[in-house]
């Protein structure tokens, strides 16, 4: 009988961070269960940190059996003390990867120092376009024909960072704010966890303000949807 020599191998962990509705994380569960992904990476995501107690995102993480903590940045007096709980909290699971997933807190250059190289964060625009809040308004605003979404390694400054992958969507000339959103969030979904899945097999690397990649077909990692 065959036996698959993966099969018993530790599971690298991952800890995905949420403040919502939790359809990014939702997306990369679903990628995760699929055991292509098992077999070629070993990783699974081992807790889901949310700062808002009443995340929806924290439903999808119990329905997947997931461990979630919750580290509300009011019950702080200051952001460092919430950075310091969030670091205990995420060094509990010792990470090879942080996945910021809808996380809508600001972090310190000193807290994405101590995670540089293993921080991720994906943002409803094509950066550098548009970084910070409201992205759909303000691209709808400018009038851009395209827009989008990108997976970002997280540097000190907000939304910046070696990109790693995007998604461009066309932007339709009777698009509102909610339906190009949703355009987004589908790419999103589609992005985040290919995105993660080349930086687990190590074919995207961190080097300074860009990423490179090796071994990545021409296509993968910048998703075009017409
Ligand atoms: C996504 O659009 C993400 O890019 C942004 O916040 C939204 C989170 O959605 N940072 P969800 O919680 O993953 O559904």
């Amino acid at each position: 009988m065959k036996t698959d020599p993966t099969a018993d191998a530790p599971q690298r962990p991952i800890v995905v961070l949420v403040s919502g509705r939790g359809s990014n994380l939702q997306a990369l569960l679903t990628a995760a269960s699929d055991e292509h992904w098992d077999r070629e990476l070993q990783a699974c995501i081992a807790a889901v940190i949310s700062n808002q107690p009443r995340a929806g995102a924290i439903d999808v993480a119990r329905e997947h059996g997931v461990a979630v903590h919750v580290v509300d940045h009011r019950s702080f007096s200051s952001r460092d003390e919430f950075e310091q709980q969030l670091a205990v909290t995420i060094d509990l699971h010792q990470p090879v990867l942080i996945v910021l997933a809808g996380f809508m807190r600001v972090l310190s250059a000193q807290f994405v120092h101590r995670y540089v190289g293993r921080l991720i964060n994906i943002h409803p625009s094509l950066l550098p376009s548009f970084p910070g809040l409201n992205t759909h308004r303000r691209a709808l605003e400018a009038g851009v024909r395209v827009h989008g979404a990108t997976v970002h390694f997280v540097s000190k400054e907000v939304d910046s960072g070696a990109i790693i992958a995007q998604a461009v969507v066309a932007v339709d000339p009777d698009d509102t704010e909610a339906t190009l959103a949703a355009r987004v969030l589908q790419q999103e979904h589609r992005l985040l966890p290919r995105a993660v899945r080349h930086v687990l097999a190590g074919r995207v690397q961190c080097a300074g303000t860009r990423a490179v990649l090796r071994d990545i077909a021409p296509g993968e990692l910048s998703l075009l949807s017409v």
